[in-house]
């Protein structure tokens, strides 16, 4: 029963057109009456006037079960309801004025039918609206309109819905963290179904106090733990799977901004602190390319990740990098900063140069000994890039996510001295290749998200490779199992319902 109400709930939107053209059709019938165009028995306007109460009370009624549905905003809610009702009532009216059967009892009815007329075009005009208000939000009808056009109508620029204008971060370090950075990634890509007017799944992320409210199933946050959050496991979920957030066919969040919010998450979720005051990880320091500024903050970061070969390498005295080579990262696009204040060691990224080819970074020459870490993720660098690196006697972290990575360059990879983190996601690999790759003896972190390799055979690579933490995202039955927690979930709200 509860899904047939569900189910006719749904129909509203459809039923509401039946009242809406029966009254455009009896006001148009008054006017060419009015004008002598047209003829038509007081009974049969009376029968159409009925149809018209019928129609709208049957609406009311679909639009009542639809609202129990939830998502909409309470105050707009029952402005559209009693409308809604109010309409209804003055169909009723209008058909009672004109019914022939009144008229011969009392006869001072027919008085009622022009005010009740008037009312009605005006009343399905300004419920019609909110309807749709409530929809696709209060300024969906002018959206399109040019500006001054939709300011003569009333509508302030402040009125739309806040287009995220990304303010430039100047330096990272002193943005804060949610208002600057976090925020701006919801708005883009959750709010415009979880905002005051269009609550999905009875969740609005607008304000800090209803992110950590959270949504039907409770919070959607918990701190320091991004993996369990329900924010985070939703958007890492596949695509095609219902629960995904934002849904499929809408505008997805990039895994620079799921890396921001895991970060943010990890950190406490905390609303005001900026940048500098949390723990930034290798790959926050690339993506926000914190400059020098940051060097205490990576600090930090270097004495707790134990790295043996990184600490011996940062005690080292190397000479400055020249000002030749630091001009010629900066006109092929990368950005070099000291890894602390105290040391000539730099870590490059080319972070904002995704197009970068193997001839651009050839052509910077011979590398210097000064780089410990290097990040070329995203580039479309590969094996001769890789040739280069094998000089390279203190490189430690190197990010080699989504290049040009070849199977021939593993064999070069093997060479690599002192490296201790290495980023290979989003490369196809072969197993075989993995293997070799586990077995250089100074790796402590391996990256092999989406590479190709069968789960089983990641887990059985842990086991045999203990020395080395292999990060491979979720795995195909983590989303299984998730996904039925999920199910479960909904089935015991129905069932929570049906008692
Ligand atoms: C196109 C509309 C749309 C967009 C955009 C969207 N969501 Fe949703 N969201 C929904 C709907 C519909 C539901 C309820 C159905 C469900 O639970 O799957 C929902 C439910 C959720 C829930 C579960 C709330 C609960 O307690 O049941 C979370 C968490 C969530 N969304 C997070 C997000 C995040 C994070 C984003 C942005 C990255 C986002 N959503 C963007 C439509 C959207």
């Amino acid at each position: 029963m509860e899904q047939l109400i569900e189910a006719f709930g749904r129909f509203h939107p459809v039923l509401v057109h039946l009242p809406i053209g029966f009254i455009i059709l009896l006001i148009t019938v008054e006017i060419l009456k009015l004008l002598k165009l047209f003829r038509m028995e007081s009974a049969s306007t009376a029968t159409l006037w009925f149809i018209a109460f019928l129609s709208a009370a049957l609406s009311s009624v679909a639009g009542y079960f639809l609202s129990k549905e939830g998502g909409y905003e309470l105050a707009s809610l029952t402005k559209h309801q009693n409308q809604g009702i109010a309409l209804t009532i003055i169909c009723l009216v209008a058909f009672l004025s004109k019914w022939d059967y009144l008229t011969g009892k009392i006869g001072f009815n027919s008085i009622l039918y022009v005010p009740a007329i008037l009312a009605a075009g005006i009343m399905v005009t300004i419920t019609g609206h909110n309807g749709g208000n409530l929809t696709h939000g209060e300024s969906y009808l002018v959206e399109k309109l040019p500006a001054p056009l939709r300011s003569m109508l009333g509508f302030s620029e402040a009125g739309l819905p806040q287009k995220t204008v990304k303010k430039e971060i100047k330096d990272y370090n002193e943005a804060v963290v949610y208002q600057d950075i976090v925020k701006p990634i919801l708005e883009e890509k959750c709010l415009s179904c979880h905002n005051p007017k269009k609550m999905k799944g009875d969740l609005r992320m607008d304000t800090p106090d209803l992110l950590l409210k959270g949504g039907e199933h409770g919070e959607i946050l918990v701190a320091g733990k991004s993996d369990e959050s329900e924010m985070i496991k939703r958007m890492l979920l596949p695509e095609s799977s219902d629960e995904h957030m934002p849904p499929k066919g809408k505008p997805q969040a990039t895994a620079d901004e799921m890396e921001i919010l895991k970060w943010w998450i990890d950190n406490g979720h905390d609303f005001s602190k900026k940048t500098k005051e949390l723990k930034v990880t290798p790959q926050i320091t690339t993506l926000f390319k914190i400059n020098s500024n940051a060097a205490s903050e990576r600090a930090v970061e270097i004495a707790q990740v134990s790295y043996p070969e990184e600490k011996e390498i940062l005690k080292k005295n190397v000479p400055e990098i020249t000002e030749d080579f630091n001009k010629k990262v900066k006109e092929t696009g990368g950005v070099i900063s000291k890894i602390s204040k105290e040391s000539n060691l730099i870590d490059i990224t080319f972070f904002s140069k995704p197009g970068l080819t193997d001839q651009e970074f050839t052509a910077l020459g011979k590398l210097p000994e000064n780089i410990i870490w290097l990040n070329l993720g995203n580039t479309k660098t590969g094996t001769e890039t890789i040739k280069t690196l094998t000089a390279l006697p203190n490189l430690t972290r190197l990010h080699l996510e989504k290049t040009a990575l070849k199977p021939e360059s593993v064999t070069e990879l093997l060479k690599l001295k002192k490296i201790e983190y290495l980023n290979l996601n989003g490369n196809p690999l072969a197993e075989a290749d993995l293997k070799k790759i586990l077995s250089i003896k100074t790796l402590k972190s391996l990256y092999v998200f989406d590479t190709g390799i069968p789960d089983e055979k990641i887990e059985e690579l842990r086991g045999q490779f203990k020395n080395v933490s292999i990060q491979s995202g979720p795995t195909k039955k983590q989303i299984e199992d998730f996904l039925k927690i999920e199910k479960k979930k909904i089935n015991d709200d129905v069932y929570a319902k049906k008692k």
